[in-house]
């Protein structure tokens, strides 16, 4: 049986990647993981933050001038605090490369343009063999309309697009009005893949100090349904490579993944709970369904539940909403 699949022109030798999480800071645990079955390995992102923070403070080595605007920071963690700086995350992806047969895909994390957007060619002159951009802004300036926050979003991925030779993937939030259209922009600003979707961790009130507190949880598998419709909805119309992230814990949720469209299946919640057993675990299911219903290849089963034949989606969707909310008795 053949399970390899093609995600941002790499051949992988299997659809399951691990999506940029702590997993790449210890290398012993990126060995295990790869011997497991992991097909390629996402880095967690390097901040623009950090780049500019960097940059900052060796210009004011050499110029000697004071911290011109302290405020700016004050929001983001002290740079101590970032697990890798970018000298040290470079160092990290050197070493990720010379020690894995995988590829190993660098991620950078921003949400506006800026200085750091030349950080890319360093993540890829040390060898990365992709790089995922993760857009994360939160719009939250009454000023600032929709437009513009994806234009200015478009103007980022272009201008990484052209500092690297190698692919360029964009990790993207649920929540555009209409990400076909989005993504359709991302594709033409260059852009070899997508990621659906960015997983944004909401921050709870706490009553006893009334303060609000930043909480980490790890998904499960009801937050795959969201990936699942639109990945059916954009594959058919799509030229970009699509990878799911969000939600991928059993070996039902990869094979509906692929159902869907994607071409490679990103997991991180499994992968921290379970270490490299949620790996060859998920593997084995696909196999084990893939030869009960005598799939030979990746490519036969990928697409296969997604939107191509139904031209209007919008209406199917709208028909399904109808059905659901309809189909409740009391
Ligand atoms: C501890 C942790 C760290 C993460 N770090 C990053 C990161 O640096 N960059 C990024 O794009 N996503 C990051 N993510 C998000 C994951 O890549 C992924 O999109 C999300 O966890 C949903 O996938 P899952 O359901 O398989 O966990 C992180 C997730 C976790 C749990």
């Amino acid at each position: 049986m053949n399970l390899s699949t093609t995600y941002l022109g790499l051949t992988l030798r299997n659809p399951l990647v691990i999506g940029a999480s702590p997993c790449c800071d210890n290398l012993e645990i990126c060995q295990r993981l790869q011997d497991a079955g992991a097909s390629a390995l996402v880095m967690h992102s390097l901040f623009a933050e950090q780049v500019e923070f960097e940059e900052n403070a060796r210009l004011r080595l050499i110029d000697g001038i004071a911290e011109s605007n302290p405020e700016a920071t004050d929001y983001f963690p002290h740079y101590d605090d970032y697990a890798l700086t970018p000298e040290l995350y470079l160092r990290q992806l050197t070493r990720l490369k010379a020690t894995l047969q995988i590829p190993v895909i660098a991620s950078l994390n921003a949400h506006r343009p800026g200085a750091w957007m030349d950080h890319a060619k360093r993540l890829a002159e040390a060898g990365a063999d992709a790089l995922e951009l993760n857009l994360y802004a939160l719009a939250t300036d009454p000023d600032t309309d929709a437009s513009d926050v994806e234009s200015e979003q478009i103007f980022i991925v272009r201008q990484v697009v052209e500092s690297v030779r190698i692919p360029v993937s964009v990790k993207i939030s649920p929540w555009h009005t209409a990400p076909a259209n989005f993504l359709r922009e991302v594709e033409l600003a260059g852009a070899k893949g997508a990621v659906l979707f960015n997983r944004f961790y909401q921050p709870d009130f706490n009553l006893e100090d009334l303060d609000v507190h930043a909480q980490l949880k790890l998904s499960d598998s009801s937050e795959l349904l969201q990936r699942l419709r639109w990945l059916a909805i954009v594959s058919p119309h799509t030229r970009l490579s699509l990878a799911a992230s969000g939600g991928v814990h059993t070996a039902q949720d990869l094979l509906k993944a692929l159902l869907a469209g994607a071409h490679a299946v990103q997991v991180v919640s499994a992968v921290l709970r379970h270490g490299g057993i949620a790996i060859s675990t998920l593997l084995a299911g696909l196999e084990t369904w893939m030869r009960d219903r005598e799939y030979a290849t990746i490519d036969h089963l990928r697409g296969a539940l997604n939107l191509a034949h139904c031209p209007n989606a919008e209406a199917h969707e709208r028909a399904n909403y109808l059905q659901v909310l309809q189909s409740w008795r009391v």
